[in-house]
Formats: structure tokens, sequence, C-alpha cells
């Protein structure tokens, strides 16, 4: 028998619902749900009753509770610890949307190794990350969190996410159990409300929701938590449909279903369970392995098998699949690996710092930069850095930044002083992120107009983004506006730095400032980065993973949608229009500036036909036409112009971020499988039609801007 197999044969019924239990036990430190955290219930370790903990930091801690169940315990079974390290532990990359905008899957990977490495030595064993979760709609805070509007960036992130944090031996003292979450379409809320129901087609599910994390499953991720929410009257915690019958059956996924925040027990205000009893039933037959924080599984799981509502073998294959994890985690043989390092709370390394540092800098998006005003000069005239956030750390690392470190993390305020030693700097905050005091503006014009240039902190308050933080109007807060409108006109020029968890609808602000530069929230390390890219030493190359709407009539706006069949024609008024507004984004996916310049060649390809099985290869040279080394990213479209069903105008089928010193040019092959060129049928089976298709090559969604060149796939030949 193997371990697992005895193990099961010797276990209570209590003992098996305890290891399905995950309780946090930390909530002087780390809140992430609602209700009344559990203080560290020796006592129900030591009984067995709890398996896995959330939101315990401290390695000692850890440790002390860890010995209590390998050696008081009746079985010894170790506990598995879990926390959201999310865009690092103590210290933080960019929050993953602006992270995203780096277009770089190498930095993806290394900062969750970092990330990783951290929170090992700390002795956490799983993270509830990568946040995978496609978004299309700003007013969901929670957009901050995932990789932005597209499948294939998410699917490329969520394998490098899967990488970087697992490594290649999940028994490797510095391998963090990954989670890819939230299964599925958490981010199409109804009206971007977090927590509303869902209700997208079964189409747009798996075109659009469902890839990400079929390549997070592909790439072996430990770990998958169901959203909170229904897709079109299923809440996911509770269906067997998704979570078994595709997930687990029909894409191979072995690794364990965590629960979000007590969304086993919402099963019952969701309306498909009666009683507590029934949604732990529900849950435990959908495939639900840890029941996170809800009083399903520890109070109602029992009574619900007496009940004979759920059967003993779910509960069985449950623990069977928590107890091969645990294993696979190499806590049976070295329970105290993890944090097992002797040294004093680790401090911020210098290479740690130096690789967010880089990955911040590839993160910061320029929307705009008229007249060339950046750089700046690095001797010259007093700079003014005006805003509230010219000397916080929150909004440099942003609303869920694990342990992350605000005293070691450095401000705009200090990387920008930094950064232009010669220039006098002043700094005035102007008025707060918050509130309707517009006292210090006067102030604030004052210091511009004492200034050659002014640098405007502004933006979104780290508080009102992420979780729970859905804001009907996603534009600056407080009295903001006011202090920009007046800096503006002082007529000095203006570089909004803009702090952001999510494109903010001002575009008033983007015409009549200098330049725009969108931080995100970009780390331990923001200041630095910002510094380095506004004094030329970093040359800007983030790229927008989302389109930025003109204003909040227009969400959702992401550029995969559908042709109509009456496309925009502004001579025509029977056409696809708003009459108060354009159709297209403020900037189109993929936008972004640089100090120097790119351009691309009309893309070749090899043969114009190929047949099924094989493979098509397009070419295009890349040239930095401009007078300075920097980096950008080219983009590959598909569009398939005739199929069964209507596809979307533009997929993005690859993408490289390619760095050239300035003249210098490079060819970039692209190669697709005749699987990149499938589409769904109206059975939602997936196959490669026989036609034409378009490849298009760009450095961003606007499709004026592509270069196209076209490719057949033949027809096979009738059989006779
Ligand atoms: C939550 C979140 C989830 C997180 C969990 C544990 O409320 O929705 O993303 O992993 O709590 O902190």
């Amino acid at each position: 028998m193997s371990r697992i197999d005895e193990l099961i044969a010797a276990m209570t019924v209590d003992e098996k619902i305890g290891q399905l239990v995950m309780v946090s036990l930390g909530a002087e430190t780390i809140v992430t749900g609602p209700g009344a955290a559990h203080e560290p219930s020796v006592e129900e370790v030591r009984e067995g009753r709890i398996g896995s903990v959330l939101n315990l930091v401290g390695r000692d801690r850890i440790r002390a509770l860890q010995r209590i169940a390998v050696e008081e315990s009746r079985l010894g079974i170790p506990l598995l610890f879990g926390l959201d390290v999310v865009h690092g532990y103590f210290t933080d990359a960019p929050v993953p949307l602006g992270e995203t905008a780096a277009f770089r899957p190498d930095l993806w990977e290394a900062t969750a190794r970092l990330a990783a490495e951290e929170a090992c030595d700390e002795a956490i064993a799983l993270t509830f990350a990568p946040m995978i979760d496609l978004a299309r709609d700003p007013r969901w805070g929670r957009i901050v969190e995932g990789p932005g509007e597209d499948a294939h960036v998410g699917s490329v992130f969520a394998r490098a996410k899967v990488r970087g944090f697992q490594g290649p031996d999940l028994a490797h003292p510095q391998a963090l159990a990954a989670t890819a979450k939230h299964f599925a379409a958490y981010g199409a809320v109804t009206a971007g409300r977090d927590y509303a129901s869902v209700d997208v087609s079964e189409r747009t599910l798996h075109e659009v929701y469902l890839p990400a994390f079929a390549a997070a499953v592909d790439e072996g991720c430990a770990a998958i938590m169901p959203a909170f929410v229904d897709l079109a009257g299923r809440p996911m915690s509770g269906d067997r449909g998704y979570l078994t019958d595709l997930v687990r059956r029909r894409w191979g996924f072995e690794g364990i279903y965590v629960s979000d925040y007590d969304a086993v027990g919402e099963l019952v205000a969701h309306g498909v369970a009666a009683d507590m009893a029934e949604a732990a039933a529900r849950a435990l037959d959908a495939g639900m392995d840890l029941d996170m924080m809800s009083p399903a599984y520890p109070k109602a799981l029992k009574p619900a098998l007496e009940r004979g509502l759920v059967a003993m073998t779910a509960l069985d294959a449950a623990v069977a699949r928590v107890l091969r994890l645990k294993e696979r985690l190499g806590l049976f043989e070295a329970p105290h690996a993890r944090g097992a390092a002797t040294s004093p709370r680790p401090r911020p390394r210098p290479e740690r710092r130096a690789l967010v540092r880089a990955v911040a800098a590839a993160s910061l998006t320029l929307l705009a930069n008229r007249d060339r005003v950046l750089p700046l000069a690095t001797t010259g005239g007093p700079i003014a850095l005006i805003g509230p956030f010219a000397t916080t750390a929150e909004e440099m690392i942003g609303p869920w930044s694990g342990l992350g470190d605000q005293e070691i993390t450095v401000t705009l305020a200090e990387g920008i002083a930094a950064a232009f030693p010669d220039r006098r700097i002043t700094v005035t905050a102007g008025v707060a992120g918050e509130g309707d005091d517009g006292s210090g503006i006067a102030a604030a014009v004052a210091a511009a107009e004492a200034a050659e240039v002014v640098l405007l902190a502004i933006g979104e308050p780290a508080r009102l983004s992420g979780e729970a933080a859905s804001r009907a109007r996603p534009g600056l807060t407080g009295r903001q506006a006011d202090l920009a409108r007046a800096v503006l006109a002082t007529g000095k020029p203006v570089v909004v730095l803009l702090a952001c968890g999510r494109p903010l609808t001002e575009a008033w602000l983007y015409e009549q400032a200098a330049a725009t530069l969108v931080l995100w929230y970009p780390g331990s390390e923001g200041g630095n980065a910002v510094g380095d890219v506004l004094s030329g030493r970093a040359n800007p190359s983030g790229r927008l993973p989302v389109s930025w709407p003109v204003d909040i009539g227009q969400i959702p706006v992401f550029y995969g949608e559908r042709p109509t069949g009456r496309p925009f024609d502004p001579n025509e008024h029977f056409t696809t229009r708003y009459v108060d507004m354009p159709n297209a984004p403020l900037f189109p996916f993929g936008h972004g500036l640089s100090y120097t310049e790119f351009a691309l060649s009309d893309p070749t390809v090899a043969a114009a036909t190929f047949r099924a099985g094989e493979t098509v290869t397009v070419s295009t040279e890349l040239a930095n036409t401009g007078s300075v080394a920097g980096a950008t990213t080219v983009f590959l479209f598909l569009t398939d112009p005739v199929a069964s069903t209507s596809r979307p105008l533009l997929e993005l089928k690859r993408f490289e971020t390619v760095e050239l010193a300035a003249g210098a040019k490079r060819r970039l092959d692209f190669t697709l499988a005749t699987a990149d060129f499938a589409c769904l049928g109206a059975d939602l089976v997936a196959r490669a039609e026989p036609g034409a298709f378009w490849l298009s090559v760009g450095f961003s969604a606007d499709r004026k801007a592509l270069k196209t060149v076209a490719v057949r796939l033949e027809a096979e030949p009738a059989l006779v």
C-alpha cells in the first residue's frame, strides 16, 4: 500500500475532513476576507481537524505549528501553509497588470521565482497565484491582479508564472506550489461589480477565459481556485461539470482545488444549497478539495455524509489529492525544509532589487510624449514634483503586496532625486489622494510656477484598486483633477506620472499634459525605475495589456471584437457607432511609446499555401530607426475573413519583445502550427478550416497601422 492509501485507511472521518479544512490563522497581520479568523488553535491542529493554514506569516510561527502537526497529531500529517504571494513577498515586482505591460515572459518567470524563494524561505509552500482572470472592464478593481484583456497573453503569462513559482521540482525547498485563479470568467462580473454574477456565452468562455487556465494546467500548476461567482447560474465552486468533467477529465488536471475564501459556504447564498450540509456535499461532489474559511466542510460535511448527500468515496478521493500534493511538496519527508534558514529575516538582496527595478522600468508605459519633453536633461532648471503620490510607498507597491516592505520601498521623490542629483527638486503634495480638501492647490501652483518642468504624481490610491474595489467611475479621485487643471493652467510642461491599477478615463488630461507615463503600481523599486525612465537611463518599453477607453461609456472596449454587418462608416448613418464619442479606445491594446522609433518591413511567408499539419513561418524585419537603443514589442495577429462562425477581427497569436541598438535591424520569424489557425465551430469543437487567412504584424492592435500577408490553408483532397 502506498503511504497515502495507508493513511486514508487509518484515518477517522473527522481526520479526513480535517485534511480538507484550510483556515486563516494570522488575522493580526493579513486579512483577506470577511469574518473572524481563528486564533491559532493548537488543539485543532493536534486533533487533526485542520490540514491547511492561510495567512499565518513568520517562519518561526509556521515552524512551531508545523511541529505540533507532525509531532503531536495522531497521524503526524504535515500542514500546508498558503499565502497570497502575488507579485512578491518582501521584494515587490510591479503589480501583475503592470508587469504584463513589459511583455517579457522571461521577466514574468524571474519575478515569480524571486517571490517563491522569499516566500519559501519564510516557510510558505503554496501561493494563491497566478491570478489569470482576463478582464475587459476596468471598473472591476481586480483587473490589477491579472494579465489584461487577451487570451494569448494570459496563457503565456500563466505558463511563465507557474514555471517561476514552482520551478522544476515541487519537492525543492524553494518550490512554491502555484494556484491558477479564479476559475473561470471572474473578470466578466456584471458591470464590473466585484462578486456579481457572470453570464458569458460558452463560446466566449472557451475562446477568451479558459485558455489561460488550460495553459496553467498544461504547465503543471499544483492547484486551481474556483471563482466565487456563478457562470450563467452555475456557481463555479459547486460545479462538477466544469471542475471535474472539463478540467480533471478532459484537460487531465491532477492537482487540488482550493476554494476561494468562504466560497463553499456561500453556495447557500447563491441559492443552490439549502443549508451548509448541502453546500458541503455539492462542493465535494463537484471536486472541491480544500474549503478555505467556510463552515461547510468543518461543520457540515460529516452530517452531509451521514445524510447520504455525498459519498464517502468522494471524501477519500479529495483527501488523497491533498495528501498527494503534500507528498509532492516533500512535506512528509522534510516538513521543515521551507524556512529552515537560520539567518535573520532576510532583507531584500541587491540582485533582487536590481531585478524588480529592471522589471518596473520595462513595465512603465509612455502614453504620450509631446515635443519629446521626455527624457529630461540631467542638468537644467528646477523640477517641481507635485501630487499626493510623490512620497507614498503604498502607491508604489499597490493593493496586494504580500509583506511588501514599505520601509524598503523607494518612493518617487527618492528615486527622482537620485536620478537628477544636479537639478533642484521641490516636492509638494497639493492634495490628498482622496477627500475634498483643496487648500494645498495654491502651494502646488506656486511650486509649478517656480519650476522648469512639473512632474505630476497622481492617479488612483492603491486602496481603491484590487478586490472589493470596483469603481463605477475609474478616474482621478478626490481633488486630483482640480490639482491637475490648476497646474496645467500655469503653462509649464506637465509630465503626468500616473499610478493606477487600471486605465483611468481622463482623456482631457492625457491630451493636455506634455507627457503621460503610466506607472501602474511599480513595486519596491518603483521610484528608482521612474527615475531611470525620466532621465533616459532606461528607455520606456511598456505596452498596454488592455485597451484604454476614452470614456466609461465605451466599456467594455477591447481589440478582439467581432465584425459587424454594418462596420463604422463616417459617411453612413446606419453603421455601428456612438453619436457622442468614437468607437476606438483612446489608446489601443499594445500602445506605448519609446524614446526611439521602430519600423517593420512588410511580412512575408515562405509559401503562400499550406496543408493541415504543416507550419507557417511569418517573417518581418524590425529596425530601430531612431537615435538611441530601445526595446519594442512586435505583435502577430491573425484574421480569418471567412469561416463557419464569425471570428474576431484580430486574434493575437504571438508577440516578441526585442531590444535593438540605434540603427540596428533584426529579422523576426514567427512560426504558427495548424492549430493556431483553428476556430471553434458552431459545436464548439476546434478545427482549422480551409481558406484564406491574414497574418498581420504591428506595434499595437490599431488595425490601420498593421502590415499584412495572406496565406491559404488548402482543403484536404477528397478521398476517393
Ligand atoms: C480572497 C480572494 C482570493 C485570495 C483569497 C485568500 O478573498 O478572492 O484571490 O486568494 O481570498 O486570501
